[in-house]
C-alpha cells in the first residue's frame, strides 16, 4: 500500500448491540484526540470506521458489500477512502478480511481499539494493521477522557461472557466475563454527567454478573454499584442490559423496589419456552424457573415493564415446542421484546446440530411470534394511557415545537411545548400507537 493522506474527517457506523454504540463512541473520542473531526452529515468521510456486529445473518458478508461501496463511492468522486473494520466481525474474520479486501488499511478487535492511533499512523505511511488481541481492561485504562454527549449514555461496566450458550458468538468475539474496576465506573459515571448525561445505561454482555470492591474494600454487586451510582447529583435515571436468568440476585431484585433512580424496566433474555430446547441452547433457566423470576421482581417493584429477547427455530424444535414460547409469552405480557430467527454462526456447537429448521418454517414461526408480541407491546402501551410519568427528552420531533423522550418504562413519548433535549417533564399520557404514545405536558420542567 502506498503512503496516504492523514484523514482530516471520520465517520464511525456501528453496527449491533449498545456496547457498539459505546465503542463507537469511544472510537470518535480516539479519533477526536488526533484532531480528526465528524464529516458533515451527506458528505464523504476521509476515514470510515466498520464498527461490526457478528451475532446474526450474514453479518460478514454485509461488511464486504460496505467495503466495497465505500470503494465505488470513492473512485467515483476521486478519492480513496481510508477504511478501519472493528467490532466482532473483526475479531473473529480478521486474517480474511485483511487477505479479501485490500482497501481495508486497519483490522481492529473489540478489546484493542484504544490503539487505533497507532493504527493510523502505521496506515498513513501505508502499512496495514490488524490488532485482535484481547488485553482485558487495558482498553479502558488508555482512552482519552469522556466528551460532552446527550442525556442518555452508555456505560459499560462489563464486557465478555462465560455463558457459552450453543448458539452464540460472543463469547469468542468478546471473551471471558471481565468486570471494570468500582472506581473507574464511578469516575466515568461522574464525568458522563459532568459532560450533560442525565440517564446511564450500564451495559455489559451479562451485566448482572459485574461485580467490584468499593472504596472501602466490600465486595458490591450490580445492585451495590446502581446504588452507590444513584447518588451523583444530576444524575436522574439508571438501566442496565442484558441479563442472564442465572445472575439475578435477591439485592438486584429489592434495587428495584428500593432505587427511584433505577427504572422500572428489566431487559431479561429467555430465548426460548420450551425446556428440551432450552438446555440444548445450554440456558441454565427453565421456562418455569424463568417465571417465578419474573414473579420476584414484579413483587419488588409491581409496575416492571419486561423485555425479552427470543430465538425461533434453534435446532430440533418441533412445532409443540415453538407453542411454548407462544405460551410463555402469553404468560409473561412483554412490554417490548426482541425476536429473530436462528442463525448459525461459524464456530458454535448448535451450528453442527442436527435438525436445522427450514427457512419457511422459521419465517412463519417468528411471524406468528411477533405478532404476539406486537399485540402485547400495543397492549402494555394502552395499559399506560392517563398515567403521568416523568419523561426525560431525547430530540426534537418531525414537527415544530414537538418533541420525543422516553417514558421510565422506555417507550417513546410525543408531545408539544417549548423545550430543549435533557429536559425532564412531568407527562400525561395521552394516547397509545404500537411504538409510542402522545402525551400532555402537567409539569414544564423538573430540576
Ligand atoms: N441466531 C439468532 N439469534 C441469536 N442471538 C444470539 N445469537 C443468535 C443466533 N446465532 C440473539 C439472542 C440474544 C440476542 C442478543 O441475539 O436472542 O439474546
Ligand atoms: Fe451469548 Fe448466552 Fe452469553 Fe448472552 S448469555 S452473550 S446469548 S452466550
Amino acid at each position: 500500500m502506498t503512503a496516504k493522506t492523514p484523514p482530516r474527517t471520520y465517520r464511525v457506523k456501528s453496527f449491533g448491540c449498545q456496547m457498539n454504540v459505546y465503542d463507537g463512541e469511544r472510537m470518535a473520542e480516539l479519533l477526536a484526540t488526533r484532531g480528526i473531526t465528524p464529516a458533515p452529515e451527506g458528505e464523504d468521510a476521509d476515514l470510515v470506521v466498520l464498527n461490526t456486529c457478528h451475532i446474526r445473518e450474514k453479518a460478514a458478508e454485509k461488511v464486504y458489500s460496505d467495503i466495497g461501496r465505500l470503494v465505488k463511492a470513492g473512485k467515483a468522486a476521486g478519492r480513496e477512502p481510508m477504511i478501519a473494520v472493528a467490532g466482532c466481525v473483526a475479531q473473529a474474520e480478521g486474517e480474511e478480511i485483511m487477505a479479501r479486501a485490500p482497501a481495508v488499511s486497519m483490522v481492529v478487535g473489540p478489546q484493542a481499539y484504544h490503539r487505533l492511533p497507532e493504527m493510523l499512523d502505521k496506515a498513513v505511511k501505508g502499512e496495514r494493521a490488524t490488532d485482535t488481541d484481547m488485553p482485558p481492561i487495558a482498553k479502558f485504562d488508555a482512552l482519552p477522557e469522556r466528551r460532552k454527549i446527550g442525556p442518555t449514555a452508555f456505560l459499560t461496566v462489563q464486557e465478555g461472557c462465560d455463558k457459552f450458550c450453543t448458539y452464540c458468538v460472543v463469547p469468542y468475539t468478546r471473551g471471558a466475563e471481565i468486570s471494570r474496576p468500582y472506581s473507574d465506573l464511578v469516575a466515568e459515571a461522574h464525568k458522563l454527567v459532568e459532560a450533560g448525561a442525565r440517564e446511564i445505561t450500564l451495559l455489559g454482555q451479562n451485566v448482572s454478573a459485574w461485580s467490584g470492591e468499593d472504596t472501602k474494600g466490600h465486595k458490591v454487586g450490580l445492585a451495590g454499584l446502581i446504588r452507590d451510582l444513584a447518588r451523583i447529583d444530576g444524575l436522574k435515571r439508571i438501566r442496565y442490559t442484558t441479563s442472564h436468568p442465572a445472575d439475578m440476585d435477591d439485592a438486584l431484585i429489592a434495587a428495584h423496589g428500593e432505587i427511584d433512580k433505577l427504572m422500572p424496566y428489566l431487559h431479561l433474555p429467555v430465548q426460548s419456552g420450551n425446556d428440551r430446547v432450552l438446555k440444548a441452547m445450554n440456558r441454565s433457566h427453565t421456562a418455569e424457573s424463568y417465571l417465578r423470576l419474573l414473579e420476584r421482581f414484579r413483587a419488588a417493584r409491581p409496575d416492571l415493564a419486561l423485555s425479552g429477547d427470543f430465538i425461533v427455530g434453534f435446532p430440533g424444535e418441533t412445532e409443540a415446542e415453538f407453542a411454548d414460547t407462544l405460551a410463555l409469552v402469553d404468560a409473561v405480557g412483554y412490554a417490548q421484546a426482541y425476536s429473530f430467527k436462528y442463525s448459525p454462526r461459524p464456530g458454535t456447537p448448535a451450528a453442527t446440530m442436527d435438525g436445522q429448521v427450514p427457512k419457511d418454517v422459521m419465517d412463519d414461526r417468528l411471524q406468528r411470534l411477533q405478532a404476539l408480541l406486537n399485540r402485547d407491546q400495543h397492549a402494555f402501551n394502552e395499559g399506560s394511557v392517563g398515567k403521568t410519568c416523568q419523561v426525560l427528552i431525547e430530540r426534537k420531533g418531525k414537527h415544530a415545537n414537538q418533541w420525543l423522550g422516553k417514558s421510565p418504562w422506555l417507550q417513546s413519548v410525543w408531545f408539544d411545548g417549548d423545550y430543549t433535549i435533557g429536559d425532564l417533564v412531568e407527562v400525561e399520557l395521552l394516547e397509545a400507537g404500537p411504538n409510542s404514545l402522545a402525551g400532555r405536558i402537567i409539569e414544564p420542567v423538573i430540576a
